[in-house]
């Protein structure tokens, strides 16, 4: 099993180009379901969920070819099957948003309930439930939800109960072939929405009020292709920008985004970055200081992100202060503070969703395991800081998320190598 070994204490330093967002890619895949024409997707990350995407949507017949650069054109024009197994759902949470787009077009789909990062119960009864409100027949049988229709979906009035991500993004594209009109109240407001809306109405689709908390969308008869380019990660963005500011370094991001990262950069400033940005860059130079602790709480959009409350504890770490976070979105997110203090870091969970970090100025070396996504870059930024060589093991949930993250950080400066 692949380890990272991080030799810490060099500040980072140069420029990096951020990736396509993992979490708008692997949605505008699963949208390819929804017509028979061939849609093209520039700028997608070459990451291990996208493969699991695209390895799923092919299990189903949809017909995948990418090009060196990445450009990956999906063509659902032979779809011979409606059900995505275990075996694959399982490995990323995201597989289940296939459910949407195949009930939309074939009116069954049959997909396994969901897997993915270890962060909690993480149900789907939201998503379950505006199917239902838009005439769907769903019943769970030995792990599958088995989902069908009578004729189209019917556009209807829709409260979500709880702002979930992926329950919008599921009803949003079968919305969109729906008879009638759908209202999504209390809808999800993340970046990753708007892309894939944006995407949608380029393949025909009417939609209004995407990135506000009510999304109107008008069915119509079929969609068509087009080509969409993918934004860019805010998350892996957001993660070097930590990197930096934890390392005392500076880094200049291009093909960024800032406005999509405020609430971050909102932070960083706080903790005595110098932050800096245009349309499609933003820099971050810490003047070599140590980071002032500071607090974090985590919210859906465009409150702070909670795929960035574990790299921001590993800068609370070692900042000078002591500082609060509280997980409001994820139970069970915390498993990066046990591994954080086996680097020599002082934090106290006071109860399952807060923590109290209290800075000490120094990590120190220590074998440590990566145990979901986002806890496994916090231990990258820990290493980074970390006096002595520190392995990470089990890095495969990195890969999942970080495109190339040794050669990233290699180009920063990082003393980082990939072992087995
Ligand atoms: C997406 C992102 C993930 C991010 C999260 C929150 C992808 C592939 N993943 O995950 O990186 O951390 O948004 O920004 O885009 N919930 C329910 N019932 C439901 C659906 C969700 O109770 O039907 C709960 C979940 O258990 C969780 C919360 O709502 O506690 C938020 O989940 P959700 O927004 O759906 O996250 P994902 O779409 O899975």
């Amino acid at each position: 099993m692949d380890k990272l070994r991080i030799a810490g204490g060099r500040p980072l330093n140069g420029r990096l180009r951020v990736s396509g967002a993992k979490n708008s890619a692997l949605k505008i895949l699963a949208a390819s379901l929804l017509t028979e024409a061939p849609l093209v997707v520039g700028n997608t990350p070459h990451l291990h969920d996208v493969t699991t995407m695209i390895e799923l949507l092919g299990s189903l017949g949809v017909d995948v070819t990418v090009d060196e650069g990445m450009r990956v054109q999906v063509q659902a024009a032979n779809v011979h099957s409606q059900r995505a197994p275990y075996e694959l759902v399982k490995t990323m949470r995201a597989s289940f948003l296939v459910l949407g787009p195949l009930l939309a077009r074939f009116g069954r789909a049959e997909v396994s309930l969901p897997g993915g990062c270890a962060i909690g119960a993480r149900p789907v009864d939201q998503h379950l439930k505006g199917l239902q409100a838009m005439g769907a027949e769903i019943e769970l049988d030995g792990g599958y939800v088995r989902a069908r229709t009578r004729g189209r979906l019917q556009g209807r009035h829709i409260h979500m109960d709880i702002v979930t991500v992926g329950g919008t993004e599921n009803l949003l594209m079968a919305a969109t072939l729906a008879d009638g009109v759908t209202i999504i109240d209390n809808a999800a407001q993340e970046p990753e929405i708007v892309d894939l809306a944006e995407c949608l109405i380029a393949m025909g689709a009417r939609i209004r009020g995407h990135g506000t908390r009510s999304i109107e969308i008008e069915g119509v008869e079929a969609l068509h292709g087009c080509t969409h380019s993918v934004m860019p990660d805010r998350i892996e963005a957001g993660t070097y920008l930590v990197a930096a500011a934890a390392t005392g370094g500076r880094v200049h991001l291009t093909h960024a985004r800032a406005d999509i990262l405020t609430a971050a950069l909102e932070r960083l400033e706080a903790a005595g970055a110098e932050v800096a940005f245009g349309d499609d860059w933003i820099s971050l130079d810490m003047t070599g200081r140590r980071p002032l602790a500071v607090d974090i709480e985590t919210q859906p959009h465009p409150g702070f992100p909670t795929d960035l409350q574990a790299q921001f504890m590993a800068l609370d770490c070692i900042a000078e202060g002591t500082s609060r976070i509280r997980e409001n979105i994820f139970e069970n997110r915390f498993m990066h503070v046990q591994e954080l203090n086996r680097l020599g870091a002082d934090i106290e969970l006071v109860s399952a969703s807060t923590a109290l970090v209290r800075g000490v100025d120094h990590l120190s070396a220590a074998p440590v395991m990566a145990t979901d996504l986002r806890a496994s870059s916090c231990l990258v930024i820990a290493a980074l800081v970390a006096r002595g060589t520190t392995v990470i093991d089990r890095i495969y949930h990195i890969d999942r998320g970080y495109e190339t993250i040794e050669e990233k950080l290699g180009g920063l400066g990082a003393d980082i190598a990939r072992v087995r």
